[in-house]
């Protein structure tokens, strides 16, 4: 039709986020790297993805693990080199693989030629790419604190003033008011564009914005006028995925973030399914237990406000998230039953999907030891907890429930020593569970938690019902049933999962019953091998199809 755009290809397809410190080393230096990833894309191929995600690959002192870039136009040595990335996405592209990369927007390293200029003098050119304030020494602005602790201001003696940082200290905050730095980032990101990149993830999206003088950090009143400068002039050129992170979405901002016009991002990643672990008025490591019926319509009110009106991006996992299996599911009994039951679920909705490392294998939590934790979020909470009074055994508990740690052990890709990950050290340990928990095992295996990610991948190719199809929550009381219908013309999705692992009774609809597998009416995917009459097993789950 004139004027209409063309079918999105990111609405039929899976993105695969690879944290790049922890995926397949190369060198023996015990960090992951490009050259490891380019190793290791036929096994994306198999599973079938389309894009991959790439945690930040760019130059940084790794204050935040290459979330404080220092050079938006080159790759850190650790991962490699620009020719790396250049193999990398030529590589990928023969296998039907876009690669997105992960743009940190908000604020650049301490150690960006910008901000090294920019604390020389309050005349430097640069001065104003980053936001600066007077105080009195010892006496900040306001008393704003950072994302990861302590004050959000940081005093630079040479020029006195304080600056501005949502983050570390090492992570000073770019002033998006200043036209200039916005036209920096542009000419950078279209130089990536021509180089072949596929897409971008954008970091912290919502607090580029930020207002500090009125202590406002996300969704800051500017917001959408730059988002919609920053698509116009540069990924509005291209076919690209994008997807903002945006702890600050609501199911009311979202539909202005995702427009189908194109005029700000693709999709955002939204967290209100995530924080519900967490104490209402807490931090996230104040746990609190978890209750289904909250998840479901969490999950249902953001299927039915952004149908047609936005897209969803769908995920559970990611590098600062604890494992999926270790927090809905069941890492220990149940591991395999729980993790197919939980990708069902998932894989089953409207939007696009993400499966993060490891995700596919249903890889878990880890406990370290307090020597082990490498992360600055990690680390700092613990000092913090510790002033405050804290046990070492609370802080302990919290630590092994969300530390970002948890996400960030190295894939487990063989029973072999570092799990194939690195001849040499590994930055953080291996979990230990990979003898019985690894890739070797699992992708030639009909059964296992891998292939069944890989059919999942393929039905959403496949099943226009997947992309397309409306969203009912049934049994929305029910604390023990996910279950909910897709619509799409005349045919009917079922997707239901029992979520605890105990037995449930349970009748299968009439529409859907497939005993059988009647004329029209089919199971696209189950996590047990058959049926038991009038009962779902322990974290059982499954995908009826009817044509009607
Ligand atoms: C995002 C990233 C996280 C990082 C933070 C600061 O939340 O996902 O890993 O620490 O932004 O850049
Ligand atoms: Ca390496």
């Amino acid at each position: 039709m004139e004027g209409e755009r063309k079918q999105d290809w990111w609405k039929n397809t899976v993105v695969y986020q690879i944290y790049p410190r922890s995926f397949q080393d190369s060198n023996g230096d015990g960090i992951g790297d490009l050259p490891g990833i380019v190793s290791r894309l036929d096994y994306l191929k198999e599973l079938g993805i389309g894009a991959v995600w790439l945690s930040p690959v760019c130059r940084s002192p790794q204050a935040d693990n290459g979330y404080d870039i220092s050079d938006y136009q080159d790759i850190d040595p650790l991962f490699g080199t620009l020719g790396d990335m250049d193999t990398l996405i030529k590589e990928a592209e023969k296998r039907g693989i876009r690669i997105i990369l992960d743009l940190v927007l908000n604020h650049s390293s301490n150690q960006h030629p910008w901000f090294l200029e920019a604390k020389k003098s309050k005349e430097n050119p640069y001065h104003d790419y980053y936001i600066w304030r007077d105080g009195k020494e010892g006496c900040p602005p306001n008393d704003m604190r950072g994302v990861f602790g302590g004050s959000a201001w940081e005093w630079v003696p040479e020029i006195g003033q304080y600056y501005f940082h949502q983050f570390t200290v090492e992570q000073p905050d770019l002033n998006w008011e200043n036209p200039r730095v916005r036209e920096d980032i542009y000419k950078m990101i279209n130089w990536w564009m021509d180089r072949g990149i596929g897409g971008f993830r954008l970091d912290v999206l919502d607090q580029i914005a930020k207002e500090p003088d009125k202590k406002i950090t996300r969704n800051g009143p500017m917001l959408h006028t730059y988002i919609k400068e920053l698509s116009s002039r540069t990924f509005q050129r291209g076919d690209l995925i994008t997807v903002g992170e945006a702890w600050g979405a609501t199911i009311e901002n979202a539909p202005v973030y995702s427009n189908p016009d194109g005029s700000e991002v693709s999709m955002v990643f939204q967290f209100e399914h995530i924080n519900l672990d967490q104490q209402p008025d807490g931090e996230k490591w104040d746990l609190a237990p978890l209750d289904l019926v909250k998840l479901k319509a969490i999950l249902e009110k953001w299927q039915k406000g952004l149908y047609q009106k936005g897209w969803n991006s769908l995920f559970w996992d990611n590098h600062d998230l604890p494992r999926i299996v270790s927090r809905w599911g069941n890492d220990k009994e149940y591991r395999t039953e729980s993790a197919k039951m939980l990708a069902t679920i998932l894989h089953g909705m409207q939007g696009t999907p993400y499966i993060y490392q490891g995700e596919e294998l249903g890889m878990t939590n880890v406990k370290l030891s307090m020597e082990q934790y490498q992360d600055v979020e990690t680390l700092n909470m613990y000092k913090e907890r510790k002033e405050r009074g804290y046990s070492t055994e609370s802080i302990m508990q919290s630590l092994y429930a969300k530390s970002r740690d948890n996400a960030r052990t190295p894939m487990q890709w063989d029973d072999s020593e570092n799990a194939g990950f690195t001849a040499g050290t590994p930055w953080l340990p291996v979990n230990p569970n990979y003898i019985e928990i690894n890739a070797a095992s699992q992708t030639g295996d009909p059964d296992s938690v891998f292939s069944y990610y890989k059919t999942l991948v393929g039905l959403r190719k496949e099943y226009e019902i997947l992309a397309e199809g409306d969203f009912q929550l049934i049994y929305r009381e029910d604390p023990d049933i996910f279950a909910y219908v897709r619509t799409l013309g005349n045919q009917k999705l079922l997707v239901l999962a029992n979520f605890h692992g105990t037995k449930v009774p349970f009748t299968v609809p009439a529409e859907f019953d497939s005993q059988g597998e009647k004329g029209g009416i089919r199971t696209l995917i189950r996590n047990y091998p058959d049926r038991e009459p009038g009962i779902l097993r322990p974290y059982e789950a499954f995908m009826i199809f009817a044509e009607l």
